[in-house]
């Protein structure tokens, strides 16, 4: 059997539609209430939000944000999630590693951090094993975690 491919594209005009049908499961809504269309709409005004849909081969399966934060500085995976129906199949952990391979291509920077609520524990599990450990960092409701790129 062929191994998927899991890449990330722009959100465009052609896909972003596709994108606001990206849903998490129920359960998962009190850790990750936002729905795409939301951060589509944000990104408007956050102008240096950028925006990736994650495909497998060619199945839109995720979406992800990152960004160079004017306030401090520092760049941040602002959110990230895998549609209900796609979860559990390693996509995560491939979207995420080819999430940091074209980050490392494209910028001089030392780390990039990420937040999730405490009793997320897919994503506690996820980033752990990602390498992106907590920094003692706490933000809202959300517990910070720092991913070494040097
Ligand atoms: C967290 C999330 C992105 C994981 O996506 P996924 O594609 O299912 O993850 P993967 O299949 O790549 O799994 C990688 C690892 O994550 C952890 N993990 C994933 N889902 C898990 C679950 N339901 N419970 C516990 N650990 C889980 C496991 O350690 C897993 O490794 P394993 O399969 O060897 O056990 C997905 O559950 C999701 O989109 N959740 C809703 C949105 C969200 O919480 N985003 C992150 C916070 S901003």
């Amino acid at each position: 059997m062929n191994k998927v491919n899991v890449h990330l594209e722009e959100i465009t005009e052609h896909n972003w539609y596709e994108a606001t049908q990206l849903r998490v499961s129920e359960e998962q809504l009190s850790l990750y209430p936002c729905p795409i269309v939301y951060w589509i709409a944000e990104s408007k005004y956050a102008t240096h939000f950028c925006l990736k849909a994650i495909y497998a081969d060619e199945v839109m399966v995720g979406f992800l944000i990152y960004n160079l934060d004017p306030d401090d500085g520092e760049y941040w995976i602002t959110t990230f999630m895998i549609d209900e129906r796609f979860q559990r199949k390693g996509y995560a952990m491939q979207a995420l590693t080819e999430f940091i391979h074209y980050f490392k291509n494209k910028y001089d920077t030392d780390k990039i951090k990420l937040g999730h609520r405490a009793n997320n524990v897919a994503a506690a599990n996820l980033y752990e094993m990602m390498g992106f450990h907590i920094n003692g960092e706490i933000i809202g409701d959300e517990i910070v975690r720092c991913y070494s790129l040097k």
